[in-house]
């Protein structure tokens, strides 16, 4: 088979399934105005003025609506706007406009972060959302936290990242965090990462994709979901 043929057969599913959440972000609306409607615009335009002209790439999350935008889209594509009231732990969770959405539906919410942006702690009293301050590290167990969780997500946060060397974490790293993360969750709890790529454009090896296979996930390029939880 010509290397067109492949990989047009590769990507046909990816394809397919893109298209397929987005008909169902259409049937299944969730409109943001209510959401923006719980937003004090008074205090959003002071972190707004404090942060116009700033360099610091981080500044672009002063402008909320694409951020709104995007992470609306992450819950419909996770259904969170179609189900029961969960406790979901965001890791990586920046300025919080995923955890926001997820509270103002009725979630009962939580974020996990680093301190290294100033930014971010501002946004996250802006939408009612609280957070432990952690930096997740090969092989390092999370903090205890009282609660479980039904839900444990992760969008573009590179922690798997090794930032001078731009290596990716490999099995024997996501194995620690996935059975760490295993007594974060409630049974039949879920877990979805949303992966950054490296600078190389990478999102992980072929072991690491074949290692989240035999662990229960569901692999679509960056989308890492596992819907029936953890198989060890
Ligand atoms: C590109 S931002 C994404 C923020 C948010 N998840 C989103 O998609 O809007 C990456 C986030 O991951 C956080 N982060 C990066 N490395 C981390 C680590 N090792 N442990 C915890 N958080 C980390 C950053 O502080 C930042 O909030």
């Amino acid at each position: 088979m010509k290397l067109r043929g492949k990989l047009s057969k590769l990507t046909q599913p990816v394809a397919y399934r893109r298209g397929w959440r987005r008909a169902q972000r259409y049937i299944f609306r969730l409109p943001l105005g209510p959401l923006r409607a719980d937003i004090d615009q008074r205090q959003l335009r002071e972190i707004q003025q404090r942060y116009a002209g700033s360099p610091a790439g981080y500044a672009k999350y002063a402008n909320i609506d694409p951020w709104l935008r995007l992470n609306r889209e992450r819950i419909q594509d996770l259904k969170l706007h179609r189900s029961r009231p969960k406790h979901v732990l965001d890791l990586g969770c920046g300025g919080g406009f995923f955890l926001f959405i997820l509270k103002t539906l009725g979630h009962s919410v939580l974020g996990l972060d680093t301190a290294r942006v100033p930014l971010y702690p501002e946004l996250l009293d802006l939408f009612g959302v609280q957070r432990v301050i952690w930096t997740i590290k090969a092989f390092e167990l999370l903090p205890h936290i009282e609660q479980k969780f039904d839900w444990i997500t992760a969008f573009s946060v590179s922690f798997n990242i090794d930032q001078a060397t731009q290596r990716l974490w490999g099995p024997a790293e996501w194995d620690f965090l996935l059975r760490d993360l295993q007594q974060h969750l409630r049974p039949g709890g879920k877990l979805f990462f949303g992966l950054n790529p490296s600078s190389g454009g990478e999102y992980y090896k072929p072991e690491l994709r074949d290692f989240f296979v035999s662990r229960g996930a569901h692999v679509e390029r960056e989308r890492i979901l596992f819907d029936k939880g953890l198989r060890f």
